[in-house]
This record gives C-alpha cells, sequence and structure tokens, in this order.
C-alpha cells in the first residue's frame, strides 16, 4: 500500500473534539456499507466494495481477449459513453499514459464520444474514422440515454458503410445492463459482443467493472496490475477507528469541515495528467453528495497553472474552500535545469535543479501559503502515477465518498435531478409524452423558447 494521506495542515480547522464528536456517525456509515445496508435515503448499490476481488472472472478474460483484438485490428477505439460510463476510463488513460496519449503516435488512438452534443466535435471524429480502421465500445448502464445513443447512431451507421453489418458488428462491443434496456436489446439483436455493467455498481462507481477495464485495457493500460492497487486499498481501508483508517478520516474531515462552513472542496494536483481525474472526482463526489439542498461543491484546479487564475481568489478570497492536494513521490518523466554562463535570466540558483524538485517547492510552498491564509489542506500522496497507485485511489474515494455520503445523510448511489434537463429537452424535441411538459414551459417562459 503507497497511499498516504496527511491531516496536518488541518490543524486550527479540525481538531481532535471534532473527529470524536463525529466518530459515531462515521462508524455507522462504514458499517451501512459492509452489512450492505441502505441509510433511510436510499438503496444499498453496494457491488463496488468488494469488487476488487469479487468481480466476473470469465468476463475479466473476455475483456482482456476484446482489448487484444482492438488493438490488432483498430486504429481507433471510439467510446461512447457519458458520466460514469466514460469518466473513469478517460481519467485511467490519462494518469497512467499521457493526457497527449493520442498526440504521440498511440495505437489505437482512444476517442471519448458521446458526452457532449457536440456537433463539431462528433464531427471531428467521424472525419477521422471515415480513414481510418475503428471500433466502438458503446456503454451506457440504462442503455437509453439520449448523448451516447445519438452518437452510437451515428458511428454505428460509419462502421456499416465501412464494413458491411457484419463486419461492423464485429467491431462494436456494447457494455449495458445484463438482461435488460435499449442497447442490450440492440446487441443481442445484431449480435454484438457484450459486457455487463452489474446491477448493484452505480455508473460513477463502475470503473472497475467493464465499463472502465476494456477501454483502459484498449489502451495499454495493465489492468491487472490496477486491479491489484484496488485489493490493496480495500484491505487498507477495512478496519474500524477514525485514527486508524485513513480513508473514514478523510470522511469525516469533510464533513467536520462541511459543518464550519467550508462548502467548497478543491480537487487539486500538480500534474497535468491528472485533469481528468480531477473530472471523475467532481462527478463522483457532486452526483452523490449533491441532492437534498445539501453537499459540498467538487471543484477542482491544475497548479501551478491555476495558481495564475484561480490562486489569487484561493489566497485572499472568500474562505469557502478546503484543498485536497494529490501529490505522487515519483515522477513520470523528469528535466533537469541547466547552468547558463550569462545567467541572464537570472535562473542559475535552480541549475542543477529536477523539475520535479521545483514542482514540488510549488506544491508545499502552496500548501502553506493557502493554509495560513486560512485554506484547510488535506494531502492525499501516492508513490506514482501508475496502474497500482490508480487502483488504490479509485477505491480509497469511493469508499469515501460513500461514508461520507452517508454521514450527510443522503443516499451517495442515485442522482434524481440528472432527470430535469433531459425532461425539458425531450418536450423542447418534441418527444412523444412530453406534449405537457412543452406546454407548461411555454406558458411560463413564452415561445421564444422552442
Ligand atoms: O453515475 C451515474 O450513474 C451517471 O453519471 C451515469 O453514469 C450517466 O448518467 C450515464 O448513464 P448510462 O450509463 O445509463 O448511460
Amino acid at each position: 500500500m503507497s497511499l498516504k494521506v496527511e491531516f496536518k495542515y488541518l490543524n486550527g480547522f479540525a481538531d481532535s473534539a471534532d473527529f470524536d464528536a463525529i466518530a459515531g456517525k462515521t462508524e455507522l456509515a462504514r458499517s451501512l456499507l459492509y452489512e450492505n445496508r441502505a441509510n433511510a435515503a436510499g438503496n444499498a448499490f453496494h457491488g463496488w466494495v468488494n469488487l476488487p476481488f469479487d468481480y466476473d472472472k470469465d468476463e475479466y478474460c473476455r475483456i482482456k481477449a476484446a482489448a487484444k483484438k482492438i488493438r490488432g485490428d483498430s486504429e481507433a477505439l471510439v467510446v461512447i459513453g457519458i458520466g460514469g460510463s466514460y469518466l473513469g476510463a478517460r481519467a485511467a488513460i490519462e494518469f497512467v499514459k499521457s493526457k497527449n496519449y493520442n498526440v504521440f503516435g498511440a495505437s489505437p488512438k482512444v476517442f471519448f464520444i458521446g458526452n457532449t452534443l457536440s456537433p463539431v466535435e462528433t464531427s471531428e471524429i467521424l472525419a477521422y474514422c471515415e480513414d481510418h480502421d475503428f471500433s466502438v465500445n458503446v456503454i451506457s448502464k440504462s442503455g437509453t440515454t439520449t448523448e451516447p445513443a445519438i452518437a452510437f447512431r451515428l458511428f454505428r451507421e460509419l462502421l456499416v458503410k465501412k464494413y458491411g453489418a457484419e463486419g461492423a458488428a464485429a467491431r462494436i462491443y456494447a457494455t449495458t445492463d445484463a438482461n435488460k434496456g435499449t442497447l442490450h436489446d440492440v446487441a443481442c439483436k445484431f449480435g454484438y459482443e457484450r459486457f455487463t455493467v452489474p446491477d448493484d455498481v452505480g455508473g460513477r462507481y463502475s470503473v472497475l467493472t467493464a465499463v472502465g477495464l476494456l477501454p483502459i485495457a484498449a489502451a495499454g493500460v495493465d489492468i491487472d496490475a490496477l486491479m491489484a492497487g484496488a485489493r490493496a486499498s480495500l484491505e487498507a481501508y477495512l478496519v474500524p477507528g477514525l485514527d486508524k483508517n485513513d480513508c473514514l478520516r478523510y470522511a469525516a474531515a469533510r464533513n467536520i469541515l462541511l459543518q464550519k462552513g467550508r462548502s467548497v472542496e478543491m480537487m487539486i494536483s500538480y500534474e497535468p495528467d491528472f485533469t481528468m481525474m480531477n473530472e471523475w472526482l467532481k462527478q463522483l463526489f457532486g452526483e452523490s453528495e449533491g441532492k437534498d439542498g445539501k453537499g459540498i461543491f467538487p471543484a477542482s484546479a491544475i497548479y501551478s497553472t491555476d495558481l495564475h487564475s484561480l490562486g489569487q481568489y484561493v489566497q485572499q478570497g472568500q474562505r469557502l474552500m478546503f484543498e485536497t492536494v494529490n501529490v505522487f513521490d515519483t515522477p513520470k518523466a523528469d528535466i533537469t535545469v541547466g547552468a547558463d554562463a550569462s545567467n541572464a535570466d537570472g535562473l542559475n540558483f535552480l541549475a542543477g535543479s529536477a523539475l520535479s524538485k521545483i514542482n514540488s517547492s510549488a506544491f508545499m510552498g502552496t500548501v502553506l501559503a493557502h493554509t495560513e491564509g486560512g485554506v484547510p489542506n488535506i494531502i492525499v500522496r501516492g508513490s506514482a502515477m501508475d496502474e497500482f497507485t490508480l487502483g488504490e485511489l479509485i477505491y480509497f474515494y469511493e469508499k469515501a465518498c460513500a461514508v461520507s455520503g452517508y454521514i450527510l445523510g443522503v443516499n451517495p448511489f442515485d442522482q434524481p435531478g440528472v432527470e430535469m434537463y433531459k425532461r425539458n429537452m425531450f418536450a423542447l424535441l418534441n418527444k412523444p409524452g412530453y406534449e405537457d411538459a412543452k406546454a407548461r414551459l411555454v406558458a411560463k417562459y413564452g415561445n421564444d423558447i422552442i
């Protein structure tokens, strides 16, 4: 186990009396997970809790085989999905490989589509696929989400045009419910290889199922090491007690800080390859906790880049946030600053210094400045940006999020509010069945909304 969580920069913001006061609620939250009981707010979607050990081993072998085939016959893999059906895979590929993975000649390139309704982005990738061999992994637990459904129609059409119906079917991998839903039915009808999103694993907790594992493996990331990291994390954070379990302590700390008015959590990293992990974390915490008028608003930044945009606010603006900083001891690469005889730029004091050392000094300097400026900091430290550490981090944050949501008293496994925009969008698009919704909107806002 390589993860370490440092709480010392909470001094002055959360003390032992605060942790003692929340210990009972935290233990109750932990026991709900392990006894597989829901809280008063909802259902127990707890399938992810034991997933690193308890997963479908046959399907896991099929995932590896499909990834190998895609790597052999495709220059591009188009991953179609939205929310929990794409963020984890994209975050994992960028974390382990690079944010610039597609730029540096990767094969297959991995494109994530169907997570917007942008005609611009969709046409760009369609145009690329016209001239390159590609496969599609369409992912939707419900099988009915509009954004990926539209993208799938477009890319399926292109596949059929290029490879014929049978050839297209051999290049489509559908990850969806085992028994029901439109995507499940389409996959059965046309004979696509199917992978399953387990019933008791919600979208944002599904990265360690086929939802994440197939695209991650297709990008050449070692999923055995990823799962091993998740197993290590599961075992490390089993023990009860805030003093012995950093995952529970982190969940408790978030709620203590919220009670003290810290309603925004900024997820921070000093590595741009963490950008999509930040997006994954924002969905995980935002969708899990933001309901019933409650929740910490999840925000993110990459430093030192954003110290030159958001840094001023964090240092001296409203005291409404705390920061959770993700750092890694060993960088994926390093460079040493050279000496310069003229020293015209005045940088010779850094000659011989590794860029990673300068980056860590920026990190430490910022933690101290922000803490002294009134912003509590929690440090989550991993050994390296590799598969094992990623598995540890994923499980750490999933568990912390579920426990934190239970402490808060919400159901961390539903997202009822996401439906609201869809109802209005369907009404405005004249979808059958939405006539009354449209009439209500027009009566309230006028005809120019159509
Ligand atoms: O976390 C969630 O459950 C959501 O973000 C879903 O993943 C997202 O809405 C996509 O849903 P689906 O996989 O059913 O298309």
